[in-house]
């Protein structure tokens, strides 16, 4: 058996060209990823929501590197075909040689690409780390490591000045070399503006159905979402036929299914 090509950061950009949608779940185990990786999950990202939806912390800031490896490296061992993703924690990128030296520990677990979040301010970190031939991963938006000087987990970019600095933000990640961006929780409109001013892909989580993909935390599209359900959130699980043999699966397919044919987030799922 010829085995399963493994996805790249070029065939993300190449999906976006062609106006295919791109899937996208967390995974923090070996059990969950290889169901993605089975169901033709484009990218499975390792994030550092682990901190809340594994570890039960209430932010991602308490999670290590350490955290990050040993997730890295179990989801790895079950991924034969989707771009590997995982978060750089929170203080692990200080530094322009912090950022290296975790970003290679990441790779070297099994990551094939690190996402960490900012925009301008980082800007000399992503070329570093391009530079060390790391492909990167931006986010903007909600930046759930900035929870504290945020405020709380709040929409971004609602009046035009915060909209102009992401969307700025979002050209400096790209023109530094970033090969994708994750778009969180800001206006729709917004999220679209950006996805038609930049050629690498957007990952919306909260962004609306203009992002040239989208991503969910897999326990809570699978109903698993510990106090308030987000607005952007849709149980799949919830919507498989009870006779379906494989729930799971057949949760995860759908939502690949939904991302692909534009039918995932509604309106309703997404901000104004
Ligand atoms: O940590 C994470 O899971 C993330 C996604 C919500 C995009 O960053």
């Amino acid at each position: 058996m010829t085995p399963l090509q493994k996805n790249t950061a070029m065939d993300m950009q190449q999906m976006k060209q062609a106006g295919d949608k791109i899937a996208v779940l967390t995974a923090y185990d070996a059990s969950f990823a290889g169901i993605m990786d089975a169901c033709g999950m484009d990218v499975v990202l390792v994030g550092d929501s682990l901190g809340m939806v594994v570890q039960g912390h209430d932010s991602t800031l308490p999670v290590t590197m350490e955290d990050m490896v040993y997730h890295t490296n179990i989801v790895s061992r079950s991924i034969q075909q989707a771009l590997l993703v995982s978060d750089l924690p929170y203080h692990s990128y200080d530094s322009i040689d912090a950022a290296v030296m975790n970003a290679q520990r990441l790779m070297e677990a099994g990551a094939e690409m690190v996402k960490l979040e900012g925009g301008s301010k980082i800007i000399p970190v992503i070329e570093a780390l391009i530079e060390k031939k790391i492909p990167v991963c931006g986010h903007l938006g909600l930046l759930p490591q900035s929870v504290k000087e945020l405020g709380g987990y709040k929409v971004q970019g609602r009046d035009s000045v915060s909209a102009d600095l992401i969307l700025m933000d979002a050209k400096a990640l790209e023109a530094a070399g970033a090969s994708m961006i994750v778009l969180e929780c800001i206006p729709a409109v917004l999220a679209k503006n950006i996805s038609q001013s930049i050629m690498i892909p957007t990952i919306g989580i909260g962004a609306g159905i203009d992002c040239d993909g989208q991503v969910l935390v897999v326990y809570d599209m699978l109903g698993i979402t510990q106090g308030k359900r987000p607005r952007f959130v849709r149980d799949f699980l919830a919507e498989v036929d009870s006779e379906a043999t494989d729930k799971v699966s057949a949760a995860i397919t759908d939502y690949i299914r939904a991302v692909k044919e534009n039918n995932f987030p509604s309106e309703a799922q997404s901000y104004k």
